[in-house]
């Protein structure tokens, strides 16, 4: 009896033996355990934020986690909006399509500095990850905003030096590189004494607002007084200048040179309008505005520019450094020859010229 009744006691004491056992042998190992487990737990997270981090500096364009580009163009004109196709179809040839692995918001400032400014802001305000810039307005308008910080790529600016964007062409040293369209001057009037032979005076219409021309004609300058051709030189600072300084400039040359002038090729219609009537031709520096009613150019090919502006994105994308990223010459160029307009105005154009060149206006 005495036994029996001690007997629920002694369960009792076996179970608290038990019980401590668990409390001092396995508790500790399980508590390490749990250490352990928020050791390697955090060891995780640090590992996947630096994979973050290094996604976000490398690549950084997946569907998933696309990469924003904030795309400036200065103004529309079919030039520019040809190196605008070509930037879309070079990312995409390198596997970026607009909407999956990248997103770009693309801005058109019409022209005007003041949308320039405010439209530089915002892509900078909407997260954007790289700024592109087409033409050179825009390009500075992203630099002012962004002060050295987001990857700046620049499309088509002709002096990049000159409008303070790089340090050097070889080794921009700057947040920014891109591609240039200088243009084949000499080549260029070549070409128009092959058409005209007897060419004495060459105006040159240019806009007082743009300074990344300035080089260009500079050359044409010098290469026509080797050549004992005359220049006369005349500007416009707004395109509703155009109708009254082409007409006095037709009215005293032989032939009109225009270089990769935004306001010009803006308005391209009213020039030659102006031109016509006193039947001088017009030699641009790109097909578009051969399309428009120039005669004829050896044009640097714009959607070429695009292309390979195209490739610079897609390669600062995948890491590379603008840098020590060197500046692109688009040079690739052709012979455009607008036979109709050509026609119009009276002049031959020698069989080997046009064996070489393409008409634009019968291409469209
Ligand atoms: N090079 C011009 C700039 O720096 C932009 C440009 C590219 C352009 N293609 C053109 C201007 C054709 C006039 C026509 O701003």
């Amino acid at each position: 009896m005495e036994t029996l009744k001690k007997q629920p006691i002694f369960i009792v004491g076996l179970i608290l033996v038990i019980l401590l056992a668990v409390f001092y042998f396995i508790m500790p190992s399980l508590v390490q355990n749990q250490e352990n487990q928020k050791r390697v737990e955090k060891a995780d997270s640090s590992k996947q934020e630096a994979l973050a981090a290094f996604d976000d500096n490398n690549k950084k364009a997946t569907p998933d986690n696309p990469y924003k580009i904030g795309l400036l163009q200065f103004v529309s004109h079919p030039s520019l909006d040809d190196i605008r196709q070509g930037i879309y179809d070079g990312l995409e040839s390198r596997g970026y399509t607009d909407g999956e692995e990248i997103i770009i918001e693309f801005l058109n400032g019409e022209g005007e500095q003041s949308n320039l400014n405010m439209m530089s802001t915002q892509l900078i305000n909407d997260g954007s990850d790289m700024l592109v810039g087409i033409a050179t307005p825009a390009a500075q308008s992203l630099q002012n905003a962004t002060q050295g910080e987001l990857p700046l790529i620049m499309s088509a600016v002709t002096d990049p030096v000159g409008a303070g964007l790089v340090e050097s062409v070889e080794k921009p040293n700057t947040n920014v590189t891109g591609t240039s369209d200088a243009l084949p001057v000499s080549k260029q009037i070549d070409f128009i004494r092959q058409i005209l032979p007897e060419l004495k005076t060459l105006g040159i219409i240019y806009s007082s607002s743009e300074p990344s021309v300035v080089q260009a004609i500079k050359d044409v300058e010098s290469y026509a007084e080797e050549l004992g051709i005359e220049v006369r030189k005349a500007s416009i600072s707004s395109t509703n200048d155009m109708a009254q300084v082409a007409a006095q400039l037709a009215s005293e040359v032989d032939a009109i040179w225009v270089g990769n002038d935004n306001m010009i090729a803006s308005a391209i219609e009213t020039l030659i309008s102006a031109t016509d009537q006193y039947k001088v031709p017009v030699f641009p520096s790109v097909d578009a505005m051969v399309s428009a009613g120039g005669v004829g150019t050896l044009g640097v090919n714009q959607y070429n520019i695009g292309l390979d502006t195209a490739a610079i994105i897609a390669d600062v994308i995948e890491g590379k450094d603008p840098a020590d990223y060197p500046i692109v010459f688009s040079v690739k160029s052709d012979y455009y020859i607008n036979k109709a307009k050509a026609q119009e105005l009276g002049i031959d154009i020698p069989q080997e010229i046009l064996d070489s060149a393409t008409d634009p206006v019968a291409q469209n």
